[in-house]
């Protein structure tokens, strides 16, 4: 496995803790080797080092066996060529041959963890250097362009070194458990299926939020923003899991194609839409935490957001008139994913609602982090005189089972890469088709410099106007914890 960018972020957080647990629990190749690669200049003993000390900071200690880390960190080794330059690549064919013991090996796995402007520039010094073999695999990394055309580009580079089922766009939110799950409840239970649809389902709400700001990333947020971070990819895969049809079988060609299905069944965005049905916010200062504008490596007259709102619509059969609404922020109350089904109001309301809370649905929590689960809210009878109904929860979490592994992640996608598995890897056809429902967002936005950015507070839900948004439906967001404070500190920017 070659890792582009390995003297970078993600490979000490994310890919190698994920590589030590597939090797921990022998899910790797007995003969293997991982050859990172970057400009700084390394060693092999060096690089090892470097990785060993980071791990302490990624995995628990409980995860670290001595003997077996030591082992894993053998087989790691380095080389210094700017993956940029097509002159390094005859080094790298090289060290191939001395790794592998084969003239021409091409039992390789790509891995392209560098800045995104790198990943069409890679692929081509490969092909150049004859080393996009046939069985060769390469996985890239978020976010596969910046818009449509750049999408369309980048497709057009790997489809002229690669094949199609060579390349893996990876997603890590579909590598999670509880992402895996909506599909086996949905899908392996008999009992929800018949009513996941516009006659039963009134609208479904998808939040993805986190209370931290963007830490040390400013330079690469500030250009991108939270439609390109989260929505384009993450939140609309989400979006997919939930409102797919049951594909004919679990494999990668019948489940792919029910994604796309969902990405072309999305109802064009209009110009009131557009105006109306998306909010876009950027989080200010507090009395206690910076300002998006004060974040470093961000322009002080930013107009990125760091909050986005969305109404969106499914024009097929079943979700017909049934809003999605999704969201995203950083720097919100909370950190939590998850997805929220409301279900259709009961036609007659017979009974006094405990607390005169009035009529109240069903609701399916579906919970893919922190404490992961399920919950499924429903209406019972308060013990006692009269017939007073009160919500109660009927609940399941995974630390019921256990718990969930940490890195399950990472380590799930690139085992199935490994296996040549890309059923969880954004195909092709599914980029293009979630960056054309998106682009004429990021057109409008870019033609229109006065369409509205509002400000909000640090550690709050978002701007009001995201609620405004679901009032027209005579609904509010689900915020785990509420806490809009004082309307004053709001602002348009
Ligand atoms: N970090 C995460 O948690 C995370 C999560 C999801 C997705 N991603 C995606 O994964 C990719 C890598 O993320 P990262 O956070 O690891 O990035 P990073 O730390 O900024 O960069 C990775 C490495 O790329 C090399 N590099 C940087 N600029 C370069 C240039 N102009 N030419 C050649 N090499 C260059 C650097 O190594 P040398 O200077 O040694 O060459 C750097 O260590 C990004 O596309 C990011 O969007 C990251």
């Amino acid at each position: 496995m070659i890792i582009f960018g390995a003297s970078g972020d993600l490979t000490k957080r994310k890919l190698m803790p994920a590589l030590y647990t597939l090797y921990k629990e022998k899910r790797l190749p007995e003969e293997f080797v991982v050859l990172g690669i970057g400009r700084t200049a390394y060693a092999d003993d060096a690089y090892r080092e470097h990785i060993l000390k980071e791990m302490d900071r990624f995995i628990t200690p409980k995860e670290r066996v001595e003997g077996t880390m030591m082992e894993f960190i053998s087989h790691l080794c380095y080389l210094t060529i700017d993956p940029a330059k097509a002159e390094g690549y005859g080094l790298l064919d090289q060290r191939l041959q001395e790794l592998t013991g084969e003239k021409k090996s091409d039992n390789l796995l790509f891995y392209l963890a560098t800045p995104p402007s790198l990943y069409g520039v890679i692929p081509l010094h490969l092909k150049g250097a004859g080393l996009n073999r046939q069985h060769t695999r390469i996985i890239v990394e978020k976010p596969f362009g910046y818009n449509l055309e750049s999408a369309q580009e980048l497709n057009k580079v790997y489809a002229s070194v690669f094949e199609e089922r060579q390349v893996y766009r990876i997603d890590h939110f579909l590598g999670k458990e509880t992402a895996q799950n909506i599909l086996a409840f949905r899908f392996a239970n008999g009992i929800f299926e018949p009513l996941w649809n516009r006659n039963y389902i009134d609208y479904v709400e998808i939040t993805a939020v986190e209370n931290l700001g963007i830490e040390q990333r400013g330079g690469f947020y500030d250009g991108a923003g939270a439609l390109r971070d989260m929505v384009q990819n993450h939140l609309i895969q989400l979006v997919a899991l939930t409102a797919m049809e049951p594909p004919a079988a679990f494999n990668a060609d019948s489940f792919r194609n029910e994604v796309v299905k969902v990405y072309e069944s999305l109802a064009p965005l209009t110009e009131e839409d557009l105006n109306e049905h998306i909010v876009r916010g950027q989080y200010t200062a507090s009395s206690t935490k910076k300002g998006y504008r004060e974040e470093a490596n961000v322009a002080p007259d930013s107009r990125t957001e760091t909050y986005i709102a969305m109404k969106i619509g499914i024009n097929n059969w079943r979700w017909s008139g049934v809003p999605f609404y999704i969201r995203t922020g950083k720097q919100m109350p909370t950190k939590v994913t998850e997805i929220v089904v409301h279900f259709r109001e009961t036609p007659h309301q017979m009974f006094r609602s405990k607390g005169g809370a009035g009529k109240e649905a069903n609701r399916l929590i579906l919970r893919l982090q922190p404490n992961e689960g399920m919950v499924l809210k429903f209406g019972m009878k308060v013990p006692g005189p009269g017939f007073d109904i009160k919500q109660v929860m009927m609940d399941f979490s995974y630390s019921e089972l256990g718990g969930l592994p940490t890195g399950d992640a990472y380590a799930r996608l690139i085992e199935d890469c490994i296996q040549g598995d890309p059923t969880l890897f954004t195909r092709s056809d599914a980029m293009e088709a979630s960056w054309r429902f998106f682009d004429p967002v990021l057109r409008y936005w870019k033609e229109h410099a006065e369409a509205p950015l509002y400000g909000y507070p640090v550690g709050t839900w978002g701007p009001l106007e995201s609620e405004a948004m679901m009032h027209e439906h005579g609904a509010e967001w689900t915020n785990p914890c509420k806490n809009l404070t004082n309307t004053d500190q709001y602002c348009e920017l």
